[in-house]
């Protein structure tokens, strides 16, 4: 059977290659501001190239709808160490409190800093960034909840992504667009250096190498291995897996947050901004049942309080009619508040559902929301090669795809904008300084021949499965077996599903043999990704048996301190088989573990 490969792997003996300082993988907010940091750095002469399997303004960061938090206290008294506490407390006491130091003091000059690059935030009439509540968010330690959210409308997202792209622009970063990341290029083998990527470009079919000195992976989440999820179809972890792949630790992958307020079926988010704005939960009774669950905060308490709270309704048959969703009442928030402060979410309801939120209650489920887990970095954005802290030369990860842990088990509502501002812009740093130091980078002979090798067995495949069953079916098995509820039976179930899946997953019928935007053959490469991602995590939550923030195992429904205060380090060292644990201790330098309650 003859190869019908693209042109330039059939045709060209190594891929076309492109030189650069430094490399950023992902165009989404971490991605933007380490490269805008980078030619900050390094000046305009730098050689500095962002690669995104999307156009940069489609990232993902575009969705994040509610606000981005700093201790402005422009609205109320506020200051960043209770920021601070509270990203501890809300992480379940497995952040490392080093890194949330750092992201919740450098939170206001983010804040303003952004400002003057020009980000349109919402006002108070006095002309200051307003600010609105969030869950988690408290005043003082738990008092009650602090308007800490910075905004724009609910944009707050888009409008960062655009602010940071038109920067990027001025500052003439190179972007290479719809090229999608195949493989690192590491010569040396395991421990580094790392000295570039491999790249699929989309619109052409070729593939293509690019070196550089030093290499930021921003690629995203892996919401899509769930079935109901807010994510974006291109969320499929490819840079996670590709680290995985190449032997480099992942870190808490058990750790996956599901935000309460999906639209019922879709997955789609309604911010917790509607909550924060007064909007509450109720059950098939009419109760405001977060009361009960969390006297204080009630409905703004932490996101895994509220989904696993909604669950508890529907397994006590409190559930709407006794199904599976709950009620988001919204209606007495008005007219000004719903089409003002919270369009886009009112856009959905009306569009998506038919219905009125002025008059209407809106069907919620919880939606696979926000992975806490990823690659383990420092908190320069440096990615580690193992649980003792070694740093892979090279190679740095910022975003959701990393894990510094700022999170630990659940993260806090607008903690991830500031995440990605915070440890983005510091990663954009450390890379400008290994850009001084580092040597030409050296190809990998043998990652690019293997990329093409694989390219060219799923292009081959005349017979086999088709990878969107495949998907579907990872998809279900997750949310149904490893969702905001785990134990160990069902999560024994899931890893033997997986196995089956990745078996049939060798086999795949990649239908379109063609080169422009063969999207066929892209779903083939991010079935693999997603295959990686899921496998980690239900790995890791099979380790944990202990319940912890976005980890709740019913047949270890506590806490355990005493064995669990530490972080997973997943390492694989063959396809399909359980990974190799290793285990981290937790940074504890202010506030030491206490019961959580909201
Ligand atoms: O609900 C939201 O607007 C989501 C924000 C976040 O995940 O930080």
């Amino acid at each position: 059977m003859s190869l019908r490969l693209p042109d330039a792997t059939a045709t060209r003996r190594r891929p076309r290659t492109h030189d650069l300082d430094a490399l950023v993988v992902g165009a989404g907010g971490a991605g933007l501001y380490a490269a805008l940091e980078l030619k900050r750095d390094l000046g305009p002469e730098a050689r500095i190239g962002v690669i995104s399997k999307l156009y940069p303004s489609r990232s993902h960061t575009a969705a994040a709808q509610g606000g981005v938090c700093a201790a402005l206290g422009n609205t109320e008294e506020d200051n960043w160490e209770w920021h601070w506490f509270d990203t501890v407390k809300g992480g379940d006491y497995l952040v490392d409190q080093d890194a949330a130091e750092v992201m919740c003091r450098d939170a206001v000059e983010t804040i303003i800093n952004l400002e003057h690059l020009g980000l349109p935030f919402n006002r108070t009439p006095e002309g200051l960034i307003d600010q609105r509540r969030f869950g988690g968010h408290t005043r003082n330690h738990g008092e009650g909840p602090v308007r800490r959210a910075c905004y724009a409308a609910v944009r707050t997202g888009h409008h960062i992504l655009q602010t940071l792209y038109e920067q990027c622009i001025r500052h003439e970063v190179a972007f290479y667009d719809e090229y999608q990341v195949l493989d690192l290029q590491m010569p040396d083998g395991v421990g580094g250096p790392v000295t570039g990527v491999i790249g699929y470009q989309l619109a052409t079919g070729e593939v293509h190498s690019f070196l550089a000195k030093s290499v930021l992976f921003a690629t995203g989440g892996f919401g899509k291995i769930f079935k109901v999820t807010s994510n974006a179809h291109t969320l499929t972890g490819d840079g996670v897996a590709i680290v995985y792949r190449r032997g480099l630790p992942l870190e808490d992958m058990e750790f996956y947050q599901f935000h309460p307020t999906g639209m019922y079926k879709l997955g789609f988010l309604l911010s917790e901004a509607m909550r924060g704005e007064g909007g509450f939960l109720v059950n098939g009774k009419g109760e405001r049942f977060m009361e009960r669950y969390a006297p204080t905060m009630k409905d703004l308490a932490s996101r895994d309080v509220v989904s696993r709270s909604i669950y508890q309704e529907i397994a006590a048959g409190r559930g709407i009619d006794g199904k599976d969703f709950v009620h988001l009442d919204v209606r007495h928030l008005g007219a000004e508040v719903l089409n003002k402060k919270l369009p886009d979410m009112s856009g959905f309801i009306r569009t998506y559902f038919g219905i009125e939120p002025l008059t209407d209650l809106v069907p919620i489920q919880p939606t696979a929301h926000y992975a806490m887990g990823g690659i383990p970095t420092d908190l320069d954005g440096h990615a580690l090669a193992d649980e003792r802290g070694t740093r892979v030369p090279g190679l740095y990860a910022a975003g959701e795809c990393a894990c510094v842990s700022v999170h630990g088990a659940n993260r806090l509502g607008t903690n991830s904008l500031l995440d990605i501002l915070v440890f983005g812009r510091r990663a954009g740093v450390a890379m400008a300084d290994e850009v001084r130091r580092a040597p030409d980078p050296q190809p990998d002979a043998v990652a690019e021949r293997a990329v093409l090798a694989g390219l060219a067995e799923l292009l081959e495949g005349m017979e086999g499965e088709r990878p969107a069953v495949i998907r579907a079916e990872l998809q279900e098995t997750m949310f149904a077996k490893c969702g905001v509820y785990r134990n160990g039976a069902l999560l024994e179930e899931a890893q033997a599903d997986l196995r089956r899946l990745r078996e049939r997953a060798r086999h795949l019928c990649v239908q379109d043999k063609g080169r422009r935007y063969n999207t066929d053959l892209v779903e083939a490469l991010e079935l693999g990704f997603l295959l990686d991602c899921a496998e980690a995590t239900v790995d890791s939550a099979l380790a944990r048996t202990e319940t912890r923030g976005g980890h709740a195992r019913e047949d270890f429904p506590d806490r355990d301190d005493v064995e669990w205060l530490k972080h997973t380090f997943a390492f694989r060292w063959s396809e399909g088989a359980p990974p190799r644990m290793a285990y981290r201790p937790v940074t504890i330098t202010k506030f030491p573990p206490k019961p959580r309650v909201y």
